[in-house]
């Protein structure tokens, strides 16, 4: 066999199978979620859109373990939380940042294990994501420390275009100093553990704001639809998008794994008609 079907590529590239090379540069775990800057080859993004996601294949990139190492058979999905394009970057290369939330699960534990210069094959972006209204002035962003990172690029596009951000999570003890210092001071961040005063913060989140955007673990879908009905009388259409809570893995609508369950009571591909939804279409207004 040949020495080059176990050789790894060493820089982003976009090889000859299909999707994309990109090259760790650091990974963190911040608030329980897994946070990775990854340079890669210009072309592929054109904004940092909060929602659209990469899957990630959990083995090393040579074309041996491509086509042989099943060990982790299901790609694991990225989702983007930053951008900076190529432009900007001296060598001439983008920077990709990327966030999942699911630490306790084995392919993204093998990717929060990479060293800075290994690299990841990716397919990619995918998925619809969060559009900001353009009228938006009052955004709120409800999530937990481990999934908020994916809703960072609204954040910035808020405080950009002179609106306010208030930031509501889910979760105990103190915040992870990390994630504190990634959140702009501008950004009014509030977090509750106790199930009565979420609910409390929710209702008030949804009075004061005329967008939000969540992304909660599935079983909070039904609390924030109860809150936005509490504070507007039914929930409107545009006026809460959310990131759903599914696994994510073939990206083109082939397995059937991220089934999501809708308010008419019919069943969505995820990877291809969201991950992003309106809540509208999760929960009967
Ligand atoms: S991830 Fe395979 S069908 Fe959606």
């Amino acid at each position: 066999m040949k020495y080059s079907q176990f050789t790894a590529p060493d820089h982003p590239s976009f090889p000859e199978n299909g999707g994309v090379i990109a090259c760790v540069e650091t990974t963190q775990v911040i608030g329980g979620g897994l946070l990775m800057i990854m340079a890669a080859p210009a072309g592929l993004m054109h904004e940092a859109s909060a929602g659209r996601y990469f899957l990630a294949r959990c083995t090393e990139p040579t074309p041996w373990a491509q086509a042989h190492d099943w060990t982790l058979s299901l790609r694991r999905p990225l989702f983007v939380a930053g951008w900076r394009p190529a432009l900007s970057t001296p060598d001439g290369v983008e920077r990709w940042t990327l966030t999942t939330p699911a630490l306790e699960d084995a392919g993204v534990r093998w990717l929060a294990a990479r060293k800075p210069g290994e690299c990841v094959h990716l397919i990619g972006p995918l998925g619809n994501g969060f559009t900001l209204p353009p009228r938006t002035q009052r955004l709120a962003l409800i999530s937990e420390p481990a999934r908020i990172l994916a809703l960072a690029p609204l954040l910035h596009a808020m405080l950009d275009r002179g609106g306010s951000v208030l930031i509501l999570l889910k979760a105990e003890g103190v915040l992870d100093a990390a994630l504190r210092n990634l959140l702009p001071f501008a950004v009014e961040v509030h977090q509750e553990a106790d199930e009565a005063c979420w609910r409390a913060r929710l209702r008030e989140a949804m009075t004061w704001a005329d967008a939000a955007a969540a992304a909660l673990p599935a079983h909070e879908t039904a609390t924030l639809a109860e809150a936005v009905r509490a504070a507007r009388m039914r929930i409107e259409k545009g006026l809460v998008q959310c990131l759903v809570d599914v696994r994510l893995a073939c990206g083109y609508g082939a397995c059937l794994v991220c089934l999501t369950p809708l308010a008419n009571g019919r069943w969505t591909r995820a990877c291809m008609h969201g991950p992003v939804f309106d809540l509208v279409s999760l929960s009967s207004g």
